[in-house]
């Protein structure tokens, strides 16, 4: 056994008695280079996100050679900012997590890599956490009571998945996205519409100066049945919409097009996320709540909220802060995996395309 080995299962052995376990978690799977510390799993005490939007809105996306050099420069001072910020030492904590996947590459590498020379410096046990779990557990900084099972719609710029949350480690895909993930659609309707980067944010600040029901995008797939999604045939459609009305020359009303849109998208995740929590029997079936990056939508929010009320079920969402990427839902999702004794080896690897059932088994 190595003296590293020997220090965590050391370590592992006085966590079980402690009453308060203090995780430093990174993120930097994307274009946000964060850490957190978190208290338990539910409590903040440090939370520093570090946004690179400024250096990808001259490319309309993020560029990942960019992302990972910026993630190199800035990841030691956003480490430090949020030990200082807790007003905690390397010494006080019991454990370090990063977002292992699914992201870009060499993105997660910078974070991934930095988290274990962390660890292995500090004796600390190492974990690696999928970003979907993470998105999920954002849910319980903001309701600590919150514990499986319920129903969680995650939609982000890479996934919109339905996912029953049946205990902190078993999660079940009952539907995903077959192209576009919704904010993916969001993005790339924003550039069609001449918004800048980041897409999402833009396209719900001038829907709210249209008129949502102006146009009309139908999508035969979503209203059937089942509960995969498919949204590139509305980004089609607004794209097409839009083509005609310059040929034709016709003015068309931008704020219109992107309420009308936002509109669709939003009553598709809707509905289809209230219908799948009615279909499951017991609890989850009497909560549901919303994670990813595209929670910080207020339509879809309110949507959510006012469609699971009349159905009788409770809503949940993350506080804004939590909604896109960040380092504290990390640190929520490692605790959970921490308490169930799972922690890393220093050889784990960064996997950009990693399925949430394969990171339960211990990919
Ligand atoms: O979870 P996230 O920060 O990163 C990924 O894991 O992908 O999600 C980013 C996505 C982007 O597509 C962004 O445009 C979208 O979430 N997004 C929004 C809003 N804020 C972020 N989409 C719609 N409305 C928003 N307010
Ligand atoms: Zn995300």
């Amino acid at each position: 056994m190595t003296q590293y080995q020997h220090a965590t299962q050391k370590k592992m052995e006085e966590l079980r008695k402690k009453s308060c376990v203090r995780i430093l978690a990174i993120e930097t799977s994307c274009d946000e280079t964060a850490a957190a510390i978190i208290e338990n799993g539910r409590k903040v005490l440090s939370n520093v996100v570090h946004t690179q939007i400024p250096l990808h809105v001259p490319y309309g996306g993020v560029v990942p050679e960019i992302a990972s050099r910026s993630h190199v420069q800035k990841i030691g001072a956003v480490v430090r900012r949020a030990l200082d910020e807790a007003g905690l030492a390397l010494s006080d904590l019991d454990a370090v997590a990063v977002t292992s996947g699914p992201g870009l590459v060499g993105a997660l590498l910078v974070g991934l890599n930095y988290a274990k020379g962390l660890a292995y410096a500090a004796g600390l046990p190492f974990l690696g956490v999928h970003h979907i779990a993470a998105h999920i557990a954002a849910n319980y900084l903001s309701y600590p009571e919150l514990k499986p099972p319920f129903t969680c719609l995650v939609a982000s710029g890479g996934h919109s998945h339905i996912i029953v949350v049946e205990d902190d480690s078993t999660y079940r895909l009952l539907g995903r996205t077959r192209d576009d993930a919704a904010g993916e659609a969001f993005d790339k309707v924003a550039r069609a519409l001449g918004l800048p980067y980041p897409g999402g944010p833009n396209l719900e600040r001038l829907a709210l100066e249209g008129d949502p029901k102006k146009y009309r995008f139908h999508s035969a797939f979503n209203e059937g049945e089942g509960f995969d999604f498919s949204f590139s045939g509305i980004k089609t459609a607004v794209v097409n919409r839009m083509h005609n009305a310059a040929q034709a020359g016709e003015e068309l009303n931008r704020a219109d097009l992107a309420a009308s849109f936002q509109h669709t998208i939003v009553s598709i995740l809707a509905d289809k996320a209230v219908r799948a929590a009615k279909a499951q029997t017991g609890d989850a079936g009497k909560r549901l709540a919303l994670a990813g990056g595209v929670s910080a939508n207020r339509a879809l929010r309110e949507a959510m909220e006012s469609r699971a009320k009349k159905a009788g079920i409770e809503f949940f969402c993350p506080d804004f802060a939590y909604c896109t990427d960040n380092a504290a839902m990390v640190g929520s999702a490692a605790y959970d995996k921490l308490m169930r004794g799972q922690t890393d080896d220093l050889s784990l690897n960064a996997v950009p395309y990693l399925a949430i059932d394969e990171w339960m088994r211990g990919a």
